[in-house]
């Protein structure tokens, strides 16, 4: 199966998982590849199809919440290649939680209650559903941090960034609805999503969603048939998320420091069969995989870069 490392093409700036060009009349060019990142850096094998499923998710998602915040999504020309217009990035990212599972758990775990704007009660248990518990999802936005790890804010803190209380409320509650379209989405197909991160920046419709939304990089899905089950019994639940490749790394003592290590093939493979599936999650049907051909990718990027 071939994977999409890199494109090089003129003018190209590289985050971890795409290559960005300049657009046309404000726009970027976003090349989705198959880079995967873990602790902050990004690995040397590549996903298979872990670029168009990304892809296809957040257009999925952008196309279907277009009715509760605007988007930067102008264009899917190419599985790999999203065009969207070019917002200016809030330093905060809007974290959400449907469930007590993750890092809050691990926070919860050590005895602190207090999350952003809320006090969880006592005697919550790994994964509960916070939903349930306090009528709405649980917020811990974090700094955008350029380079090193995102910081959680706090309310005073989140509300200078992105220069004002009614700013920020309107990022909270924006994000808030799109999280719970997502569960609305996922439910629909036989999933939950956990957790996310959206991103939003000014663009010329004001407060805009860009990025990516609701994809395996970006969110955790779990299976809905057996989580009432599992949570009530104490287990962990079906995950349909990263952890997969960051236990692995960890089996072998990887935390982000030193030299990267390789990916066995089965744990390439098992990282491809969760972006599908995260995929499935959230739009109901297999997308079907293209062969990520550089020459048609070129062509898309040339002809929406003008160059
Ligand atoms: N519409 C947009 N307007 C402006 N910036 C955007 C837009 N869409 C995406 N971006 C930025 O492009 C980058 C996407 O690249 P990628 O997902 O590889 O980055 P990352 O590794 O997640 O983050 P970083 O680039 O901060 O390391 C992000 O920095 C994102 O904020
Ligand atoms: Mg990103």
């Amino acid at each position: 199966m071939k994977t999409l490392r890199e494109t090089n093409f003129p003018g190209v700036e590289r985050g971890k998982v795409r290559d960005l060009y300049a657009g046309r009349d404000n726009t970027i060019v976003m090349v989705t590849t198959d880079r995967i990142s873990a602790f902050d850096v990004v690995l040397n094998q590549q996903v298979p199809y872990k670029g168009q499923g990304l892809n296809a998710s957040s257009a999925y998602s952008f196309q279907n919440t277009i009715d509760i915040v605007p988007n930067a999504f102008i264009a899917m020309p190419h599985q790999n290649v999203i065009v969207m217009e070019r917002c200016e990035p809030y330093p905060v990212e809007v974290v959400i939680r449907g469930t007590l599972s993750g890092s809050s758990w691990r926070t919860y775990q050590k005895g602190q209650r207090e999350f952003f704007d809320t006090v969880l009660p006592d005697g919550l248990r790994q994964n509960q559903d916070l939903i349930e518990v306090l009528g709405k999802p649980l917020h811990t936005p974090t700094s955008k941090a350029k380079t090193g790890h995102d910081v959680n804010l706090s309310p005073g803190e989140a509300e200078d960034m992105v220069g004002g209380r009614d700013v920020w409320y309107a990022m909270r509650d924006a994000g808030t609805k799109l999280f719970l379209r997502a569960n609305k989405l996922t439910a629909a197909n036989g999933y939950r999503e956990a957790d996310t991160k959206y991103e939003f920046g000014l663009g010329q419709k004001g407060m805009t969603l860009f990025d990516e939304a609701n994809t395996h990089d970006s969110s955790r899905f779990f299976r809905a048939d057996t989580y009432r089950e599992k949570f009530e019994s104490g287990v962990d639940l079906d995950w349909v998320d990263k952890e997969f490749v960051r236990k692995y790394l960890m089996s072998i003592g990887f935390k982000g420091d030193g030299p990267i290590p390789d990916l066995p093939p089965e744990i390439v493979q098992g990282a491809s069969e969760r972006v599908l599936e995260s995929a499935y999650a959230i739009i109901g049907k297999n997308f079907v995989p293209v062969e990520p051909d550089m020459e048609q990718i070129r062509e898309v990027v040339y002809e929406w870069t003008g160059a």
